[in-house]
């Protein structure tokens, strides 16, 4: 497995720390980040694992930056790739060569409140729930076939930190739990339903 990253990286750090056991059944063989100087680039050396780095602004197009980005990510032949707080859309290389086995997660229910805010929107909407979404990456932005969903309340005087933090602790969970059966038991999706097992 393969993780893309563009922040804190605790998403990823949860994925680690589950490939710790053997049994979980998943390696961790690379990370990479769409920029520099971020924790989840740091979590990844700490635990030695070959990083790799593409800015979009260092090439001349985005196709440019998405056909790299792909073939960084093929050299080392991941069976799955995770994109975990990845804050870039991936385009047609990158989707020709891991489309079907690359998941996202969102943090809002799908498919309410897509895009960057998904907490803050789901906030500002005033909904009494939402949650977080993980999902096979398609060509749209958080509308790929759905993995799972976990539910969390929206508190009385919840601000988006609060409220994205308790979505992130259930996020988190679900990631690992779904990703260590994905690896372990295969998947299938047929007219948007994903079910685990070969
Ligand atoms: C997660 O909530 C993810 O869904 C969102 O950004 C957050 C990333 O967190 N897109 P981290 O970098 O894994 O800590």
């Amino acid at each position: 497995m393969l993780v893309l990253v563009s922040g804190a990286g605790t998403n990823l750090q949860a994925l680690l720390d589950a490939s710790r056991d053997p049994e979980y059944g998943v390696e961790v063989v690379a990370v990479g980040a769409d920029r520099d100087d971020i924790e989840g680039l740091a979590r990844a050396e700490r635990a030695g694992l070959p990083t790799f780095v593409h800015r979009v602004k260092d090439f001349a197009s985005r196709e440019a930056w998405d056909a790299e980005l792909t073939a960084s990510c093929a050299k080392h032949q991941p069976d799955l790739i995770v994109l975990a707080g990845f804050m870039k859309l991936t385009g047609q290389a990158f989707l020709g060569e891991f489309g079907g086995r690359t998941v996202n997660t969102h943090p809002a229910l799908s498919p309410a409140f897509p895009g960057m805010d998904g907490p803050a929107a789901a906030l500002a909407y005033g909904v009494k729930v939402t949650g977080a979404t993980l999902f096979v990456v398609d060509a749209g932005v958080d509308s790929g076939p759905v993995v799972d969903q976990t539910a969390v309340r929206v508190e009385e005087g919840d601000d988006v930190e609060s409220l994205h933090e308790r979505i992130k602790v259930a996020e988190r969970a679900m990631l690992v739990r779904c990703v260590g059966r994905m690896a372990r038991e295969g998947f299938s999706i047929t007219d948007r339903k994903v079910r685990f097992g070969q």
